[in-house]
């Protein structure tokens, strides 16, 4: 009986101790979240709100929409400060109306800002996410999801720059003109550039003269190698995890986690459940081991947050929708991650990239645009017309026309040569 009766009071004293310690974690994740930013690469609510609502944004309200992982409560609940939003659309549209669709994605993310001005506020530099952090807003920064939007144009680059673009994803999950993506390391899609064209390596440079960030979720191999070749500025994956520890192709191998650290870059963590366990299933402490394993390999400067909630259909079990990073918070400091390594972690890890970015910019500032068009010859499809390149088909028609009279002209010549 008293054997029993000093169990339970162990059961309940272990159970007060194991829960106060639990909040006490919490406590203090709520307390850095409150002094530091949370900052994450990627959430597709826009692409929702085109798939839910063809965009209609007067028909929804984001406070009490609960059919997705994000909505304003549940924001505020998470402390999310910043969130780079995918303007996104799906790869059947490269070579159609790639481009429209994408500049309506980003109109719809600038409706949601304006619609909503006490909760977001538009943010194009890292100034504008601090000053939206003073205020108790949701710093809304847009990225473009894949290079098919861009139909490899310069102009298009820059002209989405204008309308607030801080990031473009090289490719989505099809290959571009002038980039493989992941597919081709996972063997369903051929290689076809073998990583970056010229064109590609260009265009990095030309986002690097925009201040625009360059994001390696999504490519092959070969080209996150490229691309930290070639960059002026740190680069980012806006929502990639760690490969030793899941090895699907959409994530990190450890070789290039160590050029991210060299780069000054930062690897955001995905959520997606594929991604963290290589199964179906998984849980908040195995995304808490994606982080370990990023901070173990390339520093706890390199790592960062990139849930893609809202673009996957499956999340971690205690990680169901946007209001819960402070929990994922509360077990990295259950791990012994010091505060600093958290602050670094949930945003200021990215301001950094963003500045160095900016910086970058800054020096790049006396650089002419590129404006060499992609050589039409590789971007030849149905829906291009090809106006301001020489007119090639007439050119060669105009040499096979002109062959003959060549010909015909030397035979006179040479008959008039005969009389004279
Ligand atoms: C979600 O919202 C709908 C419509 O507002 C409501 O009927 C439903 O009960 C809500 N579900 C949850 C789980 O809150
Ligand atoms: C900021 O937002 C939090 C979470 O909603 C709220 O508790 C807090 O009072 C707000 N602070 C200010 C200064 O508005
Ligand atoms: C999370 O899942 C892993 C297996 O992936 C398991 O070992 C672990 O006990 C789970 N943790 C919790 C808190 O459920
Ligand atoms: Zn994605």
């Amino acid at each position: 009986m008293n054997m029993l009766c000093i169990r339970a009071l162990y059961v309940v004293l272990w159970a007060f101790v194991f829960t106060s310690t639990t909040n006490e974690q919490k406590e203090q994740a709520l307390r850095l979240m409150a002094e530091a930013p949370l900052i994450d690469g990627h959430n597709d609510l826009p692409w929702q709100l085109k798939s839910l609502f063809n965009n209609k944004l007067e028909s929804v309200d984001l406070y009490t929409l609960n059919s997705t992982h994000t909505n304003i409560p549940k924001i505020k609940e998470g402390r999310l400060a910043g969130q780079f939003w995918a303007a996104y659309v799906p790869c059947d549209t490269q070579y159609k109306d790639a481009v429209r669709q994408t500049l309506e994605q980003i109109d719809v993310i600038h409706r949601m800002c304006h619609r909503y001005p006490e909760d977001f506020m538009l943010a194009a530099s890292s100034q504008d996410i601090m000053d939206a952090f003073a205020q108790n807003k949701t710093a809304s920064l847009i990225g473009v999801e894949g290079g098919h939007s861009i139909d490899s144009s310069m102009g298009t680059l820059r002209s989405m720059y204008q309308l607030g673009v801080r990031y473009l994803t090289l490719t989505h999950s099809c290959n571009t003109p002038w980039s493989d993506n992941w597919l081709v390391d996972s063997g369903s899609e051929p290689v076809q550039h073998n990583g970056l064209t010229d064109f590609g390596k260009r265009l990095i440079r030309e986002m690097n003269r925009l201040g625009m960030l360059v994001d390696l979720s999504h490519v092959s191999e070969q080209v996150m190698r490229q691309a930290l070749d070639t960059s002026e500025a740190p680069v980012i994956f806006s929502h990639s995890s760690a490969y030793a520890i899941c090895p699907h192709e959409r994530n990190v191998p450890d070789h290039v986690l160590k050029k991210v650290e060299e780069n000054k870059g930062i690897v955001m963590v995905n959520f997606y459940n594929n991604y963290i366990t290589c199964r179906p299933t998984a849980n908040l402490s195995d995304v808490a081991d994606h982080f370990e394993h990023i901070k173990k390999v390339a520093g706890s400067g390199t790592v960062g947050f990139g849930g893609d909630y809202d673009g996957v259909t499956s999340v971690p079990t205690g990680l169901g929708d946007v209001s819960k990073y402070p929990d994922l918070v509360a077990e990295l400091l259950r791990r012994g991650w010091t505060e600093d390594e958290i602050k670094d972690a949930l945003g200021r890890n990215l301001l950094r990239v963003f500045k160095d970015a900016e910086k970058v910019r800054d020096r790049l500032s006396k650089r002419t645009p590129d404006d060499l068009p992609i050589p039409l010859e590789q971007v030849q499809n149905p829906c291009r017309t090809d106006y301001g390149y020489p007119a090639q088909t007439s050119t060669a028609g105009m040499l096979s026309l002109s062959a003959p009279v060549v010909v015909l002209t030397l035979a006179l010549i040479s008959l008039f040569a005969k009389f004279m």
